[in-house]
């Protein structure tokens, strides 16, 4: 049997809390023999930054770079307000992303049918929800140059951010989003505004191209980034695949979060390229979530999104799409059964804690 390598990053705030659920039900499929798992740990953000005073140590890049796949839970916290803008917690998590080139972000917001009241809006809308955001993760205004505070004297300063982007970032990120399409219900929703940014612009052209000579056999749509934020609260049920820059793809993964019920339902996974040799793609699995530093420490988070993204683990990386049906099949069980951690606590009488919804989660994978 395979040894999957597992570079592990707990992070900052409730990280180590819903990481340490994530190590639980690697050692129970290793030990039940189904695949085995070999886990590292490193530092990522503030807790790297309070050991080496960087945001990510050149020894645990390496690391990263050795394994088979790295989880992340959360980064930052009010701890580190203070410190140099380059070695601030969020900047380890960035490092990871453009140094691994992880362009495209899967963020599938699914409504579990147990938490449909626990969610913001009424129950028939987000009831049987399924979406996937495709954000793209390494371009847009994260990155671009220059990105800088300039002084222009007499107590004036300028700031700018550049959005950038060229075809082959949108062409790649679009494939990724049509090939999803392709495997669920064939619909893409691409999202810019182009009625404002010439990245707008030149992000839809790139798309319609791309549809029409590799994806016609897929339904495209175009919406205004403003308005799909406004549709998503209004019918995100009408949406299937969502493609959209890094902002706006941050922004709206938030917002399509809080319709699963809460933040901390939501996992993702940031892929790269294909690896000619290898055949697989370099890829870092973290929760939707932050860091919660107001929840930290007191057992009170979630780990739901932190094993969720363990799971999309299994499936993306390794192969192991049927371990991961069983996490997911595991979460919906502990959540029909009325284990509620507090954020998604509702109206139920009592909600457990962080390593009690782990330990009914592993429960439950036990059978
Ligand atoms: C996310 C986070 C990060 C981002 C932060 C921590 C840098 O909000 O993964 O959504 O903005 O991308
Ligand atoms: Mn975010």
């Amino acid at each position: 049997m395979p040894i999957y390598k597992l570079f592990v990053l707990p992070g900052d705030g409730i990280g180590p809390e819903v990481m340490a659920e994530v190590e639980k039900i690697a050692a129970f499929f290793t030990k039940e023999g189904t695949a085995r798992f070999e886990i590292e740990k490193g530092l990522v953000g503030g807790a790297a930054y309070d050991a080496n005073g960087t945001a990510i140590s050149e020894a645990d890049m390496a690391r990263a770079a050795a394994a088979d796949a790295i989880l992340l839970a959360a980064v930052g916290g009010p701890k580190w307000d203070g410190v140099p803008y380059d070695v601030r917690p969020e900047a380890g998590l960035l490092r990871l992303r453009k140094d691994f080139n992880l362009f495209a972000n899967l963020r599938p917001a699914i409504c579990y049918p147990a938490l449909a009241g626990a969610s913001s809006l009424k129950r028939e809308l987000v009831d049987g929800l399924d979406l996937m955001i495709v954000r793209e993760l390494t371009g847009g205004v994260y990155f671009g140059e220059p990105k800088e505070i300039v002084d222009l004297g007499k107590g004036q300063k300028r700031a700018v951010d550049t959005q950038v982007y060229e075809t082959y970032e949108i062409e790649r990120i679009g494939r990724i989003a049509f090939e999803l399409a392709r495997k669920r219900r064939n619909k893409v929703t691409s999202s810019e505004k182009h009625n404002v940014m010439k990245s707008g612009v030149l992000w839809r052209d790139v798309m319609i191209d791309l549809h029409k000579r590799e994806y016609p056999d897929v339904q495209l749509e175009h919406m205004l980034a403003d308005a799909l934020g406004m549709q998503l609260v209004r019918r995100p049920k009408q949406f299937d695949v969502i493609v959209t820059d890094n902002l706006f793809g941050d922004m709206l993964s938030d917002v399509a979060a809080m319709l699963t019920g809460s933040l901390g339902m939501l996992p993702s996974a940031s892929i790269g390229e294909v690896n000619a040799k290898t055949g697989r793609r370099k890829a870092l699995y973290e929760p939707v979530h932050g860091s919660a530093p107001d929840i930290a420490g007191k057992g009170l988070a979630n780990p739901i999104a932190m094993i969720g993204s363990f799971g999309m683990a299994l499936r993306y990386s390794f192969g192991l799409g049927e371990l991961a049906d069983r996490i997911e099949a595991a979460i919906a069980g502990v959540l029909a059964k009325g284990y509620r951690t507090v954020d998604i606590k509702g109206d139920a009488a009592k909600s457990v804690s962080t390593g009690e919804m782990g330990d009914a989660i592993l429960a439950e994978l036990r059978g």
